[in-house]
């Protein structure tokens, strides 16, 4: 059931590239900003971490860039599914990351992960939804361990 196996693995990275392969720019932003509003939507509070990146200025340059952080770091950690030394130090990096800001809660990982079942397979043909949340919650366990 929660295992992430070769085949969800397979199946994960199939979907993932297939969301991002669409031709128009822009595509990084938009997508993140939907999963993050549909984060904030379940968890208004979730807001308050990001004061830092300009949250409250949801078309500026500086929260797009932070979005554009975290899916760059969502994709690092789905590409290095089938390496998982690499994934595992990556994961470490990032619970430390997370550790370090004031207000990041684990419940707030379970959230974004229901914020990513729902925007992803709005913009993926095919997302395999049962694939997606065992590889996920295999990435987020080990960000939000420490919190
Ligand atoms: C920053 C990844 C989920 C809160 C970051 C950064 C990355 C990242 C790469 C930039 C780190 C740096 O450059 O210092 C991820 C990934 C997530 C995730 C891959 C999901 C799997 C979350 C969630 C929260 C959160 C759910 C809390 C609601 C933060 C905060 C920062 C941050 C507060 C620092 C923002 C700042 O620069 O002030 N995240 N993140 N992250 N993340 Fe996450």
């Amino acid at each position: 059931e929660d295992c992430c196996s070769a085949a969800d693995r397979k199946t994960v990275l199939r979907d993932w590239q297939s969301v991002w392969s669409a031709e128009f720019t822009g595509r990084r932003v938009a997508i993140g900003t939907a999963i993050f509003e549909e984060l904030f939507a379940i968890d208004a509070g979730a807001k308050d971490v990001f004061k830092n990146v300009a949250v409250d200025k949801p078309e500026s340059a500086e929260w797009a860039a932070h979005v554009i952080r975290v899916i760059n770091g969502l994709d690092l950690a789905i590409n290095l599914l089938e390496d998982p030394r690499a994934l595992k130090e990556e994961l470490l990096h990032l619970a430390k990351q997370h550790r370090e800001r004031d207000g990041v809660k684990a419940v707030y990982f379970d959230e974004i992960g229901r914020a990513l079942l729902k925007v992803l397979p709005q913009v993926s043909s095919n997302f395999n939804s049962g694939a997606w949340s065992r590889c996920f919650s295999r990435i987020a366990d080990v960000i939000k361990s420490d919190l």
